[in-house]
């Protein structure tokens, strides 16, 4: 039976380093002697690819190596349940995790590596005191407990980055870089990160998306129309919007959804000619691409003749021009001699409309609108504590339409959830098309500036948003949606929260060997409850947090069968050595019935059997019955 203990590669975040050489290997195995790469020999692999200037084009900074070995040091860190602060705990597939985003991206890598559809971030534009990152990273959990006030703090202070600490620009970049990085790392190949920011940092973001996504996945800029009125106030100009930039992660194969016609273009379709196909809006005919076989005359149904106009073309030869005609698509006018136009049919062009890059107010909302909306979800006693920076739902929706499919479980993270407009949105949509996308929301427990009664930090305020928002739209009448049919619409979310392991860390005390061996025995926190630990694992096997997961009680002890039998856990304290025989019988039965296509886990807690004896008694047991995989926390 092995151990997994928390300096065990399988129980922390993946290595990400270890990933990339396995990569790199089955890439170039050549170009590795002695498990270390021979860059001479890479760099002959990679021919004229090689960058060997020494002054190379790119996005560079004073802190970027660091940054970089951020997002490679894996977390030491887990996500606690919280059911008792989630909706619909049971059945949903949505998550709110509270915490620091780069401990918690982290975190998801093994479970989510390809799995999102749709990232959406609008992170603190860096406009003097809008963001705060941990003082130092050498244990970012224990320093995030102690800046969330989760612990005794030694003095640490949640800072916010100012102008006066001479790094600002830098300062941002550090804190973008690892994030975003790992970000990638979740998204499916066809998927796409769409990212809110203002002029302060645009530039470096742009630069830094490059780096990160690739020049060639860059999709667009988009500019969105924050405000319905300018500012005459402002110094020099008025500020009316802000940028959205969108990037694929594969662009060749990103496909963005078309959005739904509006009211005012459908409009725009009449069947002046009772038509059949349906109503039709009419296009020229002619272009000025020359056009070799676009020169000739043709005669309207009265006899009078047109001739392409000149510098333009028919965009149709002469014969498929007879025939569309003879197809009633050439529109001649209510007169019947007027300069020939082609008639297009609602029911034949795109479902939609491609989406464009000016997003007006009148369309996606503005940001009064946005906090008008706030305030609807939630009730504050100090408006100081309204963010600022809130987006409006219908722009959330808006890009939640371009990014995801109604038909597919499309996954939607946002990672600087601020109050939780991305959530809202997948909820809305959702319950407008019947759409099964999920959403992963991480939001810090950053205190508001007058914490609430009941709502303190801003991740009270994201839960508090969407738990309203959910309570609306199941409870709205219109009929397509109520309480019963919740399964359907899923309308919760299960509550996460950052904390240090369940696992005890390895960390003797050399003057005291005697009671570090005593205490390592249990190497569980005892304050940790099953719950908590059955999770920590789902996230070191890479399993989804919301898999099924159910129990039964086998030889007086409960096991738990996650993902249809994809792992097998008994957490309990004590398991009698007289009982592990039947144990071991009821789980292999179990498994048997459930029959999964792949290979189970078995996982049993390491201080529960009376000696070493009981543990190789069960082990041989389960081994009998095909199950492998043995192992004890
Ligand atoms: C610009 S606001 C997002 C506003 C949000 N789009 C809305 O409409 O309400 C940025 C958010 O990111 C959060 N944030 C900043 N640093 C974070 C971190 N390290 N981890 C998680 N959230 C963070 C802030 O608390 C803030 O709520």
């Amino acid at each position: 039976m092995k151990k997994l203990t928390a300096e065990d590669a399988e129980t922390r975040s993946p290595d990400v380093v270890a990933e990339n050489v396995e990569q790199l290997k089955t890439i170039f195995p050549e170009a590795f002697t002695e498990e270390k790469v021979d860059f001479e020999v890479l760099k002959q692999l990679l021919g004229g690819m090689v960058e060997e200037r020494e002054e190379k084009y790119g996005l560079n900074w004073h802190g970027k190596r660091r940054a970089r070995q951020l997002a490679l040091t894996p977390s030491t860190g887990t996500l606690r349940p919280c059911p008792e602060e989630s909706v619909d705990w049971d059945t949903t597939k949505n998550l709110m995790i509270e915490g620091d985003n780069l401990e918690v991206l982290k975190l998801l890598q093994k479970s989510y590596s390809g799995k999102v559809k749709l990232i959406y971030i609008d992170p603190p534009y860096n406009t003097g005191n809008d963001f705060i990152y941990p003082d130092n990273f050498q244990d970012n959990i224990k320093n995030y407990l102690e800046l969330t006030g989760q612990v005794d703090s030694a003095g640490n202070k949640i800072s916010s980055n100012t102008e006066a600490s001479g790094r600002f620009h830098t300062d941002w970049l550090n804190m973008m870089y690892p994030r975003l990085k790992l970000a990638r790392n979740l998204l499916q190949d066809d998927g796409s990160v769409f990212i809110s920011i203002d002029d302060n940092e645009f530039d470096n973001l742009r630069r830094l998306c490059d780096e990160i996504f690739g020049p060639e996945n860059f999709v667009a800029t988009v500019i969105w129309q924050k405000v319905f009125s300018p500012k005459n106030t402002a110094s020099y100009f008025s500020e009316d919007h802000d940028y959205i930039l969108v990037y694929a992660k594969r662009k060749e194969i990103w496909e963005p959804q078309l959005l739904p016609r509006s009211e005012e273009t459908i409009a725009r379709y009449t069947n002046p000619d009772d038509d059949p196909r349906g109503p039709w809006l009419s296009g020229a005919l002619q272009a000025r691409n020359y056009y070799s076989k676009g020169q000739y005359e043709v005669a309207s149904p009265s006899g009078k003749k047109f001739s392409n106009p000149k510098g333009t073309y028919w965009r149709f030869s002469y014969e498929r021009f007879l025939d569309l005609d003879k197809d009633k698509r050439i529109w001649w006018g209510e007169s019947k001699d007027g300069v020939p136009r082609l008639k297009r049919f609602i029911s034949e062009v795109k479902s939609g409309v491609v989406p464009q890059t000016l997003w007006k107010y009148e369309d996606v909302g503005h940001t009064q609108e946005a906090k008008e909306e706030l305030l609807k979800y939630v009730d504050f006693e100090n408006s100081e504590n309204v963010l600022n920076s809130v987006k409006p739902t219908r722009l959330l929706r808006n890009i939640v339409r371009i990014g995801t499919s109604s038909d597919t479980e499309d996954l939607v993270l946002d990672f600087f959830a601020g109050s939780g407009p991305t959530g809202h949105a997948v909820f809305a949509q959702n319950a407008e098309d019947g759409g099964r996308r999920r959403f992963i929301l991480v939001q810090l427990p950053e205190p508001l500036p007058i914490p609430e009664k009941l709502v303190r930090t801003i991740a009270d305020l994201t839960k508090s948003r969407i738990r309203n928002v959910s309570k609306e739209l199941a409870e709205s009448s219109n009929g397509k949606l109520n309480l019963d049919n919740r399964a359907v619409a899923d309308l919760g979310f299960r509550v996460f929260k950052l904390a240090s392991s369940n696992i005890r860390a390895w960390d003797p005390n050399r003057d005291d060997l005697p009671t570090t061996l005593h205490d390592s025995i249990e190497h569980l926190k005892t304050d940790r409850t099953e719950q908590d630990i059955l999770f920590e694992l789902l996230l070191k096997l890479g399993l989804d947090l919301t898999i099924p997961i159910e129990q039964k009680s086998i030889a007086g002890k409960t096991v738990h069968n996650i993902g249809a039998g994809t792992l097998l856990v008994c957490l309990a304290e004590k398991i009698a050595s007289a009982k592990v025989e039947l144990l071991a019988l009821g789980i292999a039965a179990w498994h048997k019935e459930l029959a999964p296509a792949g290979e189970t886990t078995v996982v049993f807690r390491d201080s529960a059997f009376a000696d070493d004896v009981a543990k190789t008694n069960l082990t041989a047991i389960l081994q009998q019955h095909g199950l492998e995989n043995v192992r004890s926390l």
